[in-house]
């Protein structure tokens, strides 16, 4: 790849746009990023970064000279040889993906002279590059050039993820466009996979949907585990070492969330589905998921009975640690099942706000609040703050010392020496059904 900079527009000032920007203004790419959320551009110009992503504010001020923000497509259009569509495309109400916003910014373009390359970042179902390139031929845009270039960042890693990918996926239908967005990675250590538009999209919406799978695939062994005695925590390691399966995804816990699995997931069911196909393996993956969360109600009610009038602190709402990202959170499903049992919730965590999230939940500032009063507290997010959970301070606040790991993330031997009851996912061995302190109070109603 031939090292030059580039003008470059991002059209979203998410997640993807944000890192994206930052990561090629770093490469030494001029950027500007435009959003259609005015407070989102303003803070943006204030030098303030509207979402939580580590390293992220750091890198937007060390290349704030290559930077620009606008409301206004011209200014990008005007100047940029690449628009990045990087747009949210979230699911509808029948599940497929919804591409208004990525069918706004097309309508947006106005007529133009210069050659330049619309991207494709935002995750489209397979077959969109084709609608795309119809409706700029329709509007008299065909100069314009295509590519898919789809996204893979994890949130909470995004940076390091841009900068050490695992491959770039690029597809085009015309070599020379794939060739420049190509180029625009310059300086990044990657395997580029150039492609035809559909199998770009594809690769994208495959990956996710097979990720998705191996966790709904550990989760159900992890099921198995407690109906059999086997440490779901063992059979992954010994799985791991297997390099025909490798232990990425392999982590047993209460489900997957967030802004993408779910989403992904669904949107290649539903195009499977369009498309004439019935896609029976996903549509296990995503029940199993959706079961998952709710075992967790299953287990409280083993150590305590009705939930009804008990009190679950629930530790961490966020999808996944170092995010402040809610979408598709498992603890908005699990809390709305404790409120609708007559728990009362209480809930904590270090980055998610007080936004509505869960009505009728008590968001507290400290673990130790949300805990005081407690009759279980649930692990459901592995904030590494959450690794001393099990504290004789804890414990003393709760009215009844039982913690749910739903991530097994702490050490049983340890949380059960501090006097605590303890379940987690799939390790039958290391749960056990008498609390430590709760000996003293009443007996769970059975
Ligand atoms: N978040 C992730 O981890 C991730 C990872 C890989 C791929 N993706 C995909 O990337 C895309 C973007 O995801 P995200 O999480 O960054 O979304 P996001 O919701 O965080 O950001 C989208 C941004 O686009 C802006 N926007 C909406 N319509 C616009 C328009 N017409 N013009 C300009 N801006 C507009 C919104 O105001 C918002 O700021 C989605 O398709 C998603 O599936 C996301």
């Amino acid at each position: 790849m031939s090292q030059s900079n580039e003008t470059i527009g991002i059209i979203g000032a998410g997640w993807v746009g944000l890192v994206t920007a930052a990561c090629f203004a770093e490469l030494g790419h001029r950027v500007i990023v435009l959003d259609v959320v005015p407070e989102r551009i303003e803070q943006l110009k204030a030098g303030n970064v509207p979402i939580y992503e580590p390293g992220l504010t750091e890198l937007l001020e060390r290349n704030k000279e290559r930077m620009s923000y606008t409301l206004e497509i011209k200014d990008v259009t005007d100047e940029a040889d690449f628009y990045f569509i990087c747009v949210g495309t979230p699911p509808t109400y029948s599940g497929d993906a919804d591409l208004s916003a990525v069918w706004a910014v097309i309508d947006s373009l106005p007529p133009l002279e210069r050659r330049a390359v619309v991207v494709m970042k935002s995750t489209v179902p397979a077959g969109t590059g084709e609608k795309v390139r119809a409706a700029l031929q329709a509007r008299g845009l065909d100069h314009l050039g295509y590519a898919s270039n789809p996204e893979f960042l994890a949130e909470g890693r995004a940076i390091e993820d841009f900068v050490h990918p695992d491959r770039i996926v690029v597809g085009s239908f015309e070599p020379s466009d794939s060739e420049r967005v190509g180029a625009l990675y310059a300086g990044i250590d990657a395997p580029i996979v150039y492609c035809d538009v559909a199998s770009a999209e594809m690769i994208k919406l495959a990956s996710n949907a097979f990720l998705a799978t191996r966790i709904s695939f550990i989760n159900e062994i992890a099921n198995v585990c407690e109906l059999t005695g086997a440490d779901v925590e063992q059979v992954a390691k010994g799985m791991g070492l297997d390099r025909r399966v490798g232990p990425h995804f392999l982590h047993a816990g209460i489900g997957y969330g967030g802004s993408c699995f779910p989403k992904d997931v669904t949107a290649l069911k539903q195009l499977a589905g369009n498309s004439g196909y019935h896609f029976q393996l996903l549509s296990s993956v995503i029940e199993v998921n959706e079961l998952q969360k709710r075992r967790v109600i299953g287990k409280l009610e083993k150590h305590l009975g009705s939930l009804a009038g008990k009190t679950v602190a629930i530790l961490g709402l966020t999808f996944k640690p170092d995010t402040n990202d809610m979408r598709e959170a498992a603890s908005i499903v699990l809390g709305s099942r404790l409120l609708a049992e007559g728990a009362e919730v209480r809930a904590w965590d270090p980055l998610a706000g007080r936004d509505s999230y869960l009505r009728g939940a008590n968001i507290c500032d400290s673990v130790l609040d949300a805990v005081t009063g407690a009759d279980a507290a649930i692990i459901v997010t592995e904030w590494k703050e959450l690794r001393e959970l099990a504290s004789e301070q804890v414990r003393g606040a709760m009215r009844h010392p039982l913690i749910i790991d739903g991530r097994n993330l702490l050490d049983p031997d340890q949380v059960r020496a501090a006097g605590f009851a303890y379940d987690c996912i799939g390790r039958p061995g290391h749960c056990n059904h008498t609390p430590g302190k709760a000996t003293s109070s009443e007996p769970p109603a059975e």
